[in-house]
């Protein structure tokens, strides 16, 4: 419902303001990854679950991401409602998401949830489930993460 891409717009905007180069994409916009130095994937989580999208795209472009550093980023409420399940659960699946690409970094960032935004099951789901509804975001936190990627993705 967007969140997850203006963080990857944040994180952008950090790297190019460090002077690295960055074109943020949908994962199924991306061909090839070619001519990239490094990328950095991110995904909501929706009832405890990594969108598939990221298993479909490390398996298209397994060998290309098999010689270049990953890193990733999951968004969602459990960093400020553990009732939806544990970040540790949710770093566990991501790696495993990844397989076998072993990301060099990944995080976990509280997300945005509005009821606005939600259709009808959705807002009945998240009413059984009685979570905390709001924008979570911590964009210093996510700028800071930001501002670590090049060495990190160097190394
Ligand atoms: C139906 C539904 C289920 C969700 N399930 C989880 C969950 O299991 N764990 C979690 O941490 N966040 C959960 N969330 C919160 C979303 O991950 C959060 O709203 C996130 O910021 C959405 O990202 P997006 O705006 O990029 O889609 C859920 C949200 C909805 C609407």
């Amino acid at each position: 419902m967007g969140s997850t891409a203006e963080i990857a717009q944040a994180i952008s905007r950090e790297l190019d303001a460090t002077g690295h180069s960055v074109a943020v994409s949908e994962m199924k916009g991306i061909d090839s990854v070619e001519g990239y130095r490094a990328v950095v994937i991110g995904t909501p989580v929706y009832l405890a679950a990594i969108e598939k999208e990221v298993a479909h795209f490390v398996t298209r472009h397994r060998d290309g991401l098999s010689r270049i550093p990953v890193a990733a980023f999951a968004v969602g409420i459990a960093p400020v409602d553990h009732r939806v399940g544990s970040v540790e659960d949710v770093l566990e699946k991501l790696r495993a998401s990844l397989d076998p690409v072993k990301p060099v970094a990944v995080i976990m960032f509280a997300g945005r949830l509005e009821l606005t935004r939600m259709s009808f099951v959705q807002k009945t789901m998240t009413g059984l489930m009685k979570v905390l509804t709001g924008d979570f975001r911590d964009w210093d936190a996510i700028r800071a993460w930001a501002r670590e990627l090049p060495a990190l993705l160097k190394a």
